[in-house]
């Protein structure tokens, strides 16, 4: 495996990601992770990421000089690179040496980083306040760009390398090489790491720990990484699982019959449906507070689950869907981050059940879950879902849920749905709903006047939910949205659509 120590730069997933593309497999942990933990966890290789900090800081970032002599070689990218460099004596340069954006990278001295790359000169993304200035006797320069003498260094004795670019960016073309090269060639990793491996190690780890008395009990959301991890423990441990889904009301448009007919003929796996509508709309009734609706349903999620773990009985195991980028420890400099949303899972749960956790993903990334849930041969119905709040439409209803207001905002979600999927938007938008507002407005409907409700429509592009941008719908999609809406449900004589961007809106209205 592959160490990467994150020094905080906005780039170290990538990393992980282009490590992941050369079949290596790879772990991104804090840069203090102490010298035991990194001897226990056997690397070949080591990358020292980049970071917003300056060795100028009165804190910088540093690494214990253990970690660059642990036997294995060391790659530092960027402020990782100046880590190495200072390691070993050299000077480096504050902020006038500043350098972002494409530069060309020449290179000055064959290395088997640069295996395979034709010609000398190569485009790169530099994105450094400080440079390394005058190199320790130790490093021997290998490239070189207009603004950095030293873009690319080596030890003499081929331990330790720097490289001022950054090579897991797309601006990069010859990153990937590069990093290929660093992980097969120079730290001599196999390169076997594929999903076909992962699923016969996964299963062999899983039947490992589940004896043949146990259960393992599992909620099913409807979304892909539920799904995904249920198939693989299943692929271990057959019906030795048992998975729940949960009907809390605030499901989509025939989403209850979707997945029964899914998991029966499909997934081959044994679906309980726990129908806790009533328990759900009685919580809710009179709550108007976002936070506050989140929290009761997060708690009865939890108490209708647990029941459902009782009447299994003999549970030791809850899966989970976890995946990687929920785990990643990384270094943060912006400090804890607010709450903005609580998001709702099953968490208190195994605690207070002395469940045992089964997170069959939590190495992987949402790519890599795609991947193996086609490998496990789960239809693209369930592996190109668009995100659903786990709150469901609970927190598409502006204010009080009630069971009417859910038919309103379900009848026009599934509009919404229909009139993406025909216009063919499905794949490209990150999410396309309904919101319904509580307030009323006058209407004109045949010759008498109507004060009903209004739905907001939302559809947004993003790449990862963090930020989005609202989507440029053609007018005569939002037309025909609109029409139908207004036709075809009782109780809305209005459509409004959403253009506000997140930030500064989230994309879910509460
Ligand atoms: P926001 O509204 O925070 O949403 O901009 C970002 C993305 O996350 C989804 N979302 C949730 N997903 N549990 C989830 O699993 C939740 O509680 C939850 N709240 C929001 C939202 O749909 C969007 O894709």
């Amino acid at each position: 495996m592959i160490l990467i120590l994150d020094f905080g730069s906005q780039y170290t997933q990538l990393i992980a990601r282009r490590v992941r593309e050369a079949n290596v497999y790879c772990e991104i942990h804090p840069f203090n992770l102490p010298i035991e933990k990194i001897r226990a966890l056997k690397p070949r290789g080591i990358i020292l990421s980049g970071g917003p900090a300056s060795l100028y800081w009165e804190n910088a970032p540093d690494l214990s000089p253990e970690v660059l002599r642990t036997g294995c070689p060391v790659l530092g990218i960027c402020y990782g690179m100046s880590v190495i460099a200072r390691h070993l004596g050299a000077q480096s340069a504050g902020s006038q040496a500043r350098e972002y954006g494409p530069a060309t990278l020449v290179i000055d001295q064959q290395d088997q980083l640069f295996e395979e790359l034709k010609g000398r000169e190569h485009q790169v993304w530099m994105s450094h306040g400080d440079r390394v200035e005058q190199i320790p006797l130790e490093l021997i320069t290998i490239a070189h760009s207009d603004n950095s003498p030293h873009a690319a260094v080596r030890s003499k004795d081929g331990m330790l390398r720097g490289i001022q670019f950054h090579p897991e960016v797309v601006h990069t073309p010859c990153g990937t090489a590069v990093l290929r090269n660093f992980v097969l060639r120079i730290c001599g990793e196999p390169g076997d790491w594929t999903i076909e491996n992962f699923i016969e190690t996964k299963t062999a780890e899983i039947r490992a720990r589940v004896r043949s008395e146990d259960r393992v009990l599992m909620a099913l959301s409807g979304g892909v990484d539920s799904a995904v991890a249920a198939a693989l423990i299943h692929r271990a441990v057959g019906d030795q699982l048992k998975c729940v889904f949960v009907d809390t009301a605030l499901l989509r448009a025939g989403e209850r019959q979707r997945m029964q007919e899914l998991y029966a003929h499909q997934a081959n796996i044994e679906l309980a449906v726990v129908d806790a509508a009533d328990v759900f709309l009685e919580r809710l009734a009179g709550v108007t507070d976002p936070e506050q609706k989140r929290r009761i349903i997060g708690h009865t999620f939890i108490e209708v689950f647990e029941r459902e773990a009782t009447a299994v009985g003999g549970v030791r195991f809850l899966g989970q869907g976890t995946l990687y980028p929920d785990v990643i420890e990384s270094v943060s400099f912006k400090g804890p981050s607010v709450t903005i949303k609580s998001h709702h899972n099953v968490g208190g749960l195994p605690e207070r059940m002395r469940l045992e956790l089964i997170e069959p993903l939590r190495e992987l990334f949402k790519d890599e879950v795609r991947e193996l849930g086609r490998e496990l041969g789960l239809p693209g119905e369930i592996l190109d879902r668009e995100p659903f709040p786990g709150p469901g439409l609970a927190v598409r209803i502006v204010g009080e849920v009630t069971r009417a207001r859910l038919d309103l905002v379900r009848a026009a979600d599934a509009i919404v749905m229909e009139e993406v999927r025909s216009a063919g938007l499905q794949k490209s938008l990150w999410q396309a709903f309904a919101v319904l507002l509580p307030l009323k407005t006058v209407g004109v409907m045949g010759d008498g006047r109507s004060y009903e409700s209004a739905i907001a429509i939302r559809a947004v592009n993003s790449s990862d939910g963090m930020t989005a941008d609202w989507a440029r719908l053609d007018a005569a999609l939002l037309a025909r949205i609109s029409k139908r809406i207004t036709n075809e449900i009782k109780g809305i004589n209005r459509v409004v659509y959403d253009v506000t961007s997140k930030p500064p809106a989230t994309i879910e209205w509460e």
